[in-house]
């Protein structure tokens, strides 16, 4: 198939495009700099081609407090990239099937997080604007599936992990914010302060599961919304105790702040859709990602960096 990718430079993507290449596609990948997304006329130049699939997976965000302090940004930006890619789809594209990614910040925090109920009661205060981006991204598709019969799938990842994270000092998601804060105490000697009293939970993926599902749901589902995630949440805690057993620091050495901003208290995804649609599925144990992540991290020693504010 030719398959055009947005978002191809990002943790994501950098997982997709091989996957997709391995299974023998043709592949045109896009970032923001060879296609400036937020610029109606971007994707010209690639209405030459006719593809089969358009994965767009390009979104402006980052972890930690940057949908906090970025709401305005986020929504002139996520909403222009979004409509853009959404009028050349419709336009210039309508054979091709558009998988489009959401986020379960989208979920109202203390609900059932089930596909149902993705767009019932609001989305976590401090994570609003990029929550509601993702919420108007699924009616665009809805509304074009429901005039034109233009044929999607809308994929809720819970948070993505593994090695090839970024490495360029940006705000991070959780679980390489503390490999790096742990690292960092263990190497460099710092304290290590850990946001909240550690009992919140969270869920994460590993970043090439959630690719083969995401192939896997291309081909099998049409025109819905699936959540994809493991189906169980730990606590920070236990996310911190099982690296410190592969770092080798103590775990009583950690601080807990709570008086700093720590999101969602849980934020585990009901996957029972899932399930029901690819009942034998592939998962990397906790265990296997983390080490494996930590290793990348000492290898490129992401955790010497501080992230930028
Ligand atoms: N990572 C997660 O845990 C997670 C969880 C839930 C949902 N998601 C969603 O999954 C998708 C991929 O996430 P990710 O972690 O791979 O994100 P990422 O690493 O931040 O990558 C974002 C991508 O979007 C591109 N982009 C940003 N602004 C653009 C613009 N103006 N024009 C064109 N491209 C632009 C970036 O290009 P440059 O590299 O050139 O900047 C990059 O390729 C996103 O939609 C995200 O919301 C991710």
């Amino acid at each position: 198939m030719k398959i055009l990718v947005t978002g191809a430079s990002g943790f994501l993507g950098r997982g997709l495009c091989p996957a997709l290449r391995a299974q023998g596609h043709e592949v045109t990948e896009l970032n923001s700099k060879n296609c400036d997304l937020t610029k109606p006329a971007s994707l010209e130049p690639f209405s030459g081609e006719h593809y089969d699939r358009i994965f767009h997976l390009a979104a402006w965000t980052q972890a930690g407090e940057f949908c906090l302090t970025h709401p305005g940004e986020q929504w002139i930006i996520n909403q222009q990239i979004n409509t853009n890619v959404l009028a050349w789809w419709h336009a210039r594209q309508p054979q091709a099937k558009l998988i489009a990614i959401g986020t379960s910040c989208a979920y109202a925090p203390g609900s059932d997080l089930r596909e149902e109920n993705y767009m019932a009661g609001d989305p976590i205060e401090e994570l609003y604007t990029y929550a509601m981006t993702k919420r108007m991204l699924w009616t665009g598709l809805l509304a074009l599936h429901k005039q034109f019969r233009s044929s999607f799938l809308y994929a809720i990842p819970s948070t993505l992990y593994g090695p090839d994270y970024h490495t360029d000092g940006r705000q991070m998601h959780f679980i390489f914010d503390l490999i790096a804060k742990i690292l960092r105490g263990h190497y460099l000697g710092e304290t290590v302060v850990l946001w909240g009293d550690g009992n919140q939970k969270r869920e994460l993926i590993y970043r090439d599961d959630f690719v083969y599902h995401l192939l896997a749901l291309a081909d099998a589902c049409e025109n819905d919304l699936v959540n994809v995630g493991v189906g169980e949440e730990y606590t920070i805690r236990h996310f911190a105790e099982l690296i410190c057993e592969r770092v080798g620091y103590p775990l009583s050495r950690i601080q807990f702040d709570s008086s700093r901003y720590v999101g969602a208290k849980s934020k585990c995804l009901n996957i029972t859709k899932l399930r029901s649609i690819l009942p034998a599925r592939p998962q990397t144990s906790l265990e296997d990602g983390l080490t494996r992540t930590i290793e990348w991290c000492l290898e490129t020693r992401t955790y010497e960096r501080l992230p930028q504010s």
